[in-house]
């Protein structure tokens, strides 16, 4: 039974501590979109950790991580992550896997996003800024380079070609300075060194890997409402975090995925620009921002942070196929003497009780609110759902009514044990999943 664990908001949900909790349940990690444009906190031994392309199931012994082709590998990026475990004892030798199909980020595309943001002005998306568009686009145009073409590094290869001709078109948009194709063809060839021994065909990998009864589980990063196809565009990022992106991203037919389990924060917080409707401008964002301490785990930047958009949760259920909600950071809210839910939208003069299409409409929406009473007591370490205070229980009850899933985990906490695993049917179906 394979899981695929991904974020029902706009990123930043809380997915490295449930990617972690789950990991020993399963043999494989596969990450299958994005690039290290993502960054996942997990707390190891008493330090905390960021991990930004490498699975976080890296730091749990015997499990296989894999990056799918759907993601973009910068190589400087990976090796550097690579490095910065070495001190923590992790032995990624044999356990660190990377398709032959991953595209590249190479250096132009860091540039060209600088460059994209800049010409866009106010409307700019507020990317991370790490060439993640860029390279993408270099995919989806035919002329990127992929991890397996580093294999043939001749002058007259499909690479050098690929990077020759590139870097003219960067050298062309670009007007102060000159960058030599050679230079990046030789910082490849140094990369490939590290590289070609976690090359494999990741769609053959994992059809083995579940052929041997082998669970696997998938990572998506980012958020359902930064999907390219399906979040709110233009303000997103350039690949499908949503659970679709695992069959396209990793080479596996639809119904190898199994289980599909979003993850929520218990309130909204966003990075970068585009519409939020249940943002707080005033002291009340700020406070949740500061509880919460919710800054970039990539960029440091704040984040805007708002009431639990339920409208948007319903939506991620929908588009996902979501089983189940793991719903974090309940603990941020305690001190608050009410909370409301965002239940629908009023736009035009209109209720809307599902997500607009058309960004425009989105960004004029105001949010309906529905108040609950808050809990005025601490839920921090709280291990089982009965132990909550009763209007906390009340919160997580109405979340799942509106949004249409139920809650199958609640996070109390950063650590790995300030998690409520419930006890009704999704979970015993998640467990099952969980091998428990
Ligand atoms: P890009 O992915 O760097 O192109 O950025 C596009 C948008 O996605 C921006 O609004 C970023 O802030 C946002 N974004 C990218 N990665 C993450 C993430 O891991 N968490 C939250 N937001 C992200």
């Amino acid at each position: 039974m394979n899981l695929c664990v991904l974020g029902a908001q706009w990123g930043d949900e809380g997915k490295g501590k449930i990617v972690d909790l789950l990991t020993p349940h399963f043999s494989v990690v596969a990450r299958y979109q994005g690039g290290h444009n993502a960054g996942h906190t997990v707390y190891t031994g008493g330090r905390k950790m960021v991990l930004h392309l490498i699975p976080s199931g890296i730091l749990h012994p015997g499990v296989t991580c894999l990056i799918g082709n759907g993601v973009v590998v910068d190589p400087r990026a990976l090796f550097s992550e690579v490095d910065d475990l070495v001190p923590l004892g992790v032995d990624i030798t044999g356990r660190l896997l990377v398709s032959d199909r991953a595209h590249l980020i190479l250096p132009y595309h860091r540039e060209l996003d600088v460059l994209a943001e800049a010409r866009r002005g106010e409307r700019k998306i507020g990317t991370t800024p790490r060439g993640i568009g860029p390279a993408y686009e270099d995919k989806i145009g035919r002329r990127g380079v992929r991890v397996g073409d580093l294999a043939d590094l001749s002058p007259q290869g499909p690479l050098a070609n690929a990077v020759r001709e590139n870097v003219a078109a960067r050298n062309r948009l670009v007007g102060d300075s000159v960058m030599r194709w050679q230079q990046v063809v030789e910082e490849l060839a140094e990369h490939w060194i590290r590289l070609r021994p976690l090359v494999v065909d990741s769609s053959l990998y994992l059809a083995n890997a579940i052929r041997e009864g082998r669970r696997v589980m998938f990572e998506g990063a980012q958020g359902t409402l930064l999907d390219i196809d399906h979040g709110t565009y233009p303000f997103v990022t350039s690949s499908n975090a949503t659970a679709g992106g695992a069959a396209t991203g990793l080479g596996i037919g639809p119904k190898a995925i199994g289980t599909v389990l979003g993850v929520a924060k218990a309130y909204t917080t966003r990075v970068g620009e585009g519409p939020l409707p249940t943002e707080l401008t005033d002291e009340r964002g700020e406070r949740l921002r500061e509880s919460g301490q919710e800054y970039g785990a990539s960029t440091g930047r704040p984040r805007r942070c708002g009431w639990f958009d339920a409208v948007a949760v319903r939506y991620a259920v929908r588009v996902n196929g979501l089983d189940a909600l793991a719903i974090t950071k309940l603990d941020v809210l305690d001190d608050l003497d009410t909370l409301e839910i965002c239940t629908a939208y009023r736009c035009a003069g209109q209720t809307l009780t599902e997500m607009p299409g058309d960004t425009t409409q989105f960004a004029a929406c105001t949010p309906v609110y529905e108040t609950l009473s808050g809990w005025g007591r601490p839920t921090r370490g709280i291990t089982q759902f009965a132990d909550l205070p009763a209007e906390a229980r009340q919160y997580i009850r109405r979340l799942e009514d509106v949004s249409g899933a139920p809650a199958a985990i609640i996070s109390t906490g950063s650590d790995r044990d300030h998690t409520i695993l419930r006890d009704d049917s999704i979970v015993r179906r998640a467990a099952v999943a969980l091998g428990q």
